[in-house]
């Protein structure tokens, strides 16, 4: 608990000699780093990248000791940033922090007012975070979709539809007008996809080998956040002047696919990072966010966990099991 003392509890990563370790513990403000504005968080959210840093892999942790949680949102404590006073509802994703700044898995954190988005009217820390860097991506590739010229009522594949940023994106999209499939390796988790909006759930199997070059035109546009076979298997399948929006590794880094269909079929692929994404664009980003989504939404697309269950939580996001959204109360 937060006390006089200014002490708050952080789940902090360090080295040790068998290894990283991770555990809760009690700091002080002024064990946090330097920078312009400090936060008191209310939530954060639990992602696939928390779910490696908390396992020590794929260096997402660059320096230890570290707090995890790429994402938080809450109020401003204090400020000596012009653009924030104390009591500002603020959201923070990306820009490198809970991998080599401080981040969200604490009760406080201190980080440079640049990063920080007000939040629009209509989100709570609380929807902001049942949205995280997974709602905030989500939102950057249906933009890039829609830039490309892809309208409401093209059939599109959401991929990884039933993790964090596909879930999202299913029901982003169909609260759009668009028609939705999610691709999904979990068969069980049907009946949630269709409460999003799916509105046909497509085998992960069916795209997870090897396929041929050019595959029967089956889509206007994609959303994919796993990569590898998958990515180049949905190329393949993508129409004539589609696109194809790719966020995410969650099967594999590498895309084993031909230049057949961007050469023969004019097909796009559209890369998407959340992480260094301009002010501005993520401004517009959260304020459509605020708009297209209903109360009833945030209900059905989060679990809600507190900070002492992420270690355990690891296995399982990293595993595929996590459905939807893991919302961290702090
Ligand atoms: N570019 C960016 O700025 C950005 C931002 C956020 C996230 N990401 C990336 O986007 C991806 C998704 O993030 P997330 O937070 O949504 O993760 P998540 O909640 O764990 O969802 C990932 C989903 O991918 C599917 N999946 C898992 N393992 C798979 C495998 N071996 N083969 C095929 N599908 C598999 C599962 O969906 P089904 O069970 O439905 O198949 C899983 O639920 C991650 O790679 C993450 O790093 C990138």
């Amino acid at each position: 608990m937060k006390n006089e003392n200014g002490t708050f509890r952080a789940l902090m990563a360090r080295k040790t000699e068998a290894g990283q370790v991770v555990a809760l513990e009690t700091i002080s403000e002024a064990d946090l780093p330097e920078a312009d504005v400090t936060v008191d968080i209310e939530y954060s959210s639990f992602n696939y990248k928390d779910g490696l840093a908390l396992k020590g892999r794929n260096r997402i942790l660059r320096t230890l000791p570290m707090v995890p949680g790429i994402d938080f949102a809450g109020t401003v404590r204090s400020s000596t940033n012009p653009h924030f006073k104390p009591g500002d509802k603020v959201v923070l994703t990306g820009w490198g922090v809970g991998e080599t700044w401080w981040g969200g898995f604490a009760e406080r954190a201190r980080v440079k007012g640049e990063w920080l988005v007000k939040l629009p009217a209509g989100l709570t820390p609380r929807h902001a975070m049942i949205l995280g860097t997974a709602g905030l991506t989500a939102m950057l590739c249906v933009d890039a979709l829609e830039r490309h010229g892809i309208k409401p009522g093209a059939e599109i594949i959401v991929t990884g539809a039933a993790g964090g940023v596909g879930s999202i994106a299913v029901r982003l999209l169909s609260r759009l007008g668009y028609r939705v499939s999610a691709l999904t390796g979990r068969q069980s988790e049907e009946a949630f996809l269709k409460t999003l909006g799916a509105q046909e759930i497509v085998a992960r199997d069916l795209y997870a080998a090897p396929g041929k070059p050019l595959l029967g035109e089956r889509w206007d546009g994609a959303v994919d956040t796993v990569g590898g076979q998958i990515l180049a298997n949905v190329l393949a399948a993508t129409r004539y002047d589609g696109a194809v929006a790719a966020c995410g590794l969650a099967a594999a880094a590498d895309l084993p696919a031909t230049v057949f269909p961007f050469i023969l079929r004019n097909v796009a692929l559209l890369g998407v990072d959340s992480v260094y994404c301009p002010h501005e664009r993520r401004l517009r980003a959260w304020m459509r966010l605020a708009d297209i989504l209903e109360e009833r939404d945030f209900a059905v697309l989060a679990q809600e966990v507190g900070l002492e269950d992420l270690p355990r939580l690891a296995d399982d996001i990293l595993a595929g099991r996590v459905r939807g959204r893991t919302l961290v109360r702090i």
